[in-house]
């Protein structure tokens, strides 16, 4: 079976984690600090919060936003749940904005409605939480202009897109205009750590509160041997060295996988351009894809038997997501979400994952785009 998703592990990777096993730093260590560091280069942003895994980057982000209860958390429905729970943590009101059909991406006319509603109910907006569905990129100069006028921060959920630059020539991480770039190392991700994440930013004083709400809000006691304060309720959402050394040695290839993914995407666009019954996701003109997932739409009727058949012929098809407004946990939370967001339904309903990871072959791509044509 070709899967769609492999992490890539080399001699490297192996030699770097048992350099930890040896150095008597398991966690809090000079590993962490140097991914850290690496992180900040890679994402052109002076400040990188490395933490356990993406969820806990979103959920530090909200939390150190730290708006009243019900306030709003808005974002897509084309999205892991991650995107969503993470504000639900902190006592937020998740409320869905619609996507565009064709990418699953925010549609800002969408948003800027919600804005008008939430400025009429004088309700607080969290934050809007922009995806990079797929790893491509959200137009955030865009989104930036629209949510200035609402005093609203953007956060970027980016665990699809490290890598990726924006068309205005900015890696994902270095535009200043996004409150915090959350980024997660979990193997089928483009840097696979095993589990891992990191939050990378601009604003010092908001990255501190990250960082200090990372280890129990805690502040040791100068002076002393071993006393301390907290004067917040904190998490132990550290990251471990031997994650952090893994996630290193993976992060000094970024280039090298950036480019046989972009390679292998290109063949994709080759095979699929005279298609009719089928639409590959593209990234936006001027934008640099991650190309974490390769997304096909197709006929919603005909697409769960696609990707059984694909699966039949030895292609491990996938989907990603199904619709999340419409998952039970939010329905019954709040009911009448169906038909709210049409562009992420129907972006949803017709969506496939292909194979795509650095080791996959142009001839293996070929297979899997003459068997979906065979099937369509
Ligand atoms: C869009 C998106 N956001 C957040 C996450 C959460 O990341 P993690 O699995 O590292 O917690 C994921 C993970 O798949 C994701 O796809």
């Amino acid at each position: 079976m070709i899967p769609y998703g492999r992490h890539d592990l080399r001699p490297a990777d192996h030699q770097a984690v048992l350099e930890v096993l040896e150095s008597g730093w398991l966690t809090g260590g000079p590993a962490v600090q140097a991914f850290e560091q690496d992180l900040a280069s890679v994402c052109a942003a002076p400040r990188v919060v490395t933490c356990s895994n993406g969820t806990t980057a979103l959920h530090l982000v909200a939390e150190a936003i730290d708006a009243p209860p019900g306030a709003w958390w808005i974002c897509t429905p084309s999205t892991f749940v991650a995107s969503i729970q993470a504000g639900i943590y902190s006592g937020y009101r998740p409320v869905f904005v619609d996507a565009d059909p064709e990418t699953g991406l925010i549609c800002l006319e969408s948003l800027a409605g919600l804005l008008e509603a939430a400025r009429d109910h004088e309700a607080v907006v969290a934050a809007v939480v922009a995806v990079d569905l797929n790893g491509h990129c959200v137009s955030i100069n865009d989104l930036a202009d629209l949510l200035d006028l609402y005093a609203v921060p953007i956060v970027r959920d980016a665990a699809h897109s490290l890598g990726a630059v924006d068309a205005d020539g900015l890696a994902v991480g270095g535009n200043d205009r996004v409150l915090a770039t959350a980024l997660s190392f979990h193997p089928v991700k483009l840097i696979a750590a095993g589990e891992g994440g990191a939050l990378v930013g601009h604003d010092d004083e908001f990255m501190d509160r990250v960082k200090h709400l990372r280890s129990h809000a805690m502040t040791r006691q100068p002076g002393t041997p071993s006393d301390y304060r907290v004067d917040a309720v904190g998490f132990n959402y550290r990251l471990s060295d031997l994650h952090a050394a893994l996630g290193r040695s993976q992060l000094a290839r970024i280039e090298d996988k950036l480019e046989k993914r972009r390679a292998l995407a290109a063949v994709y666009q080759e095979e699929f351009s005279a298609v009719a019954d089928l639409r590959m996701v593209l990234p936006s003109e001027g934008t640099l894809s991650a190309w974490h997932l390769m997304s096909v739409l197709v006929d919603p009727e005909r697409r769960w038997d696609l990707i059984a058949a694909l699966r039949d012929a030895g292609i491990g098809a996938a989907h990603h997501y199904p619709a999340a407004h419409l998952q039970p946990v939010y329905s019954e939370l709040l009911p009448g979400l169906e038909g709210t967001c049409p562009g992420a339904e129907a972006y949803c309903a017709s969506q496939i994952t292909l194979p795509l990871f650095e080791q996959l072959t142009p001839q293996e791509v070929k297979r899997v785009t003459q068997t979906l044509k065979n099937l369509l």
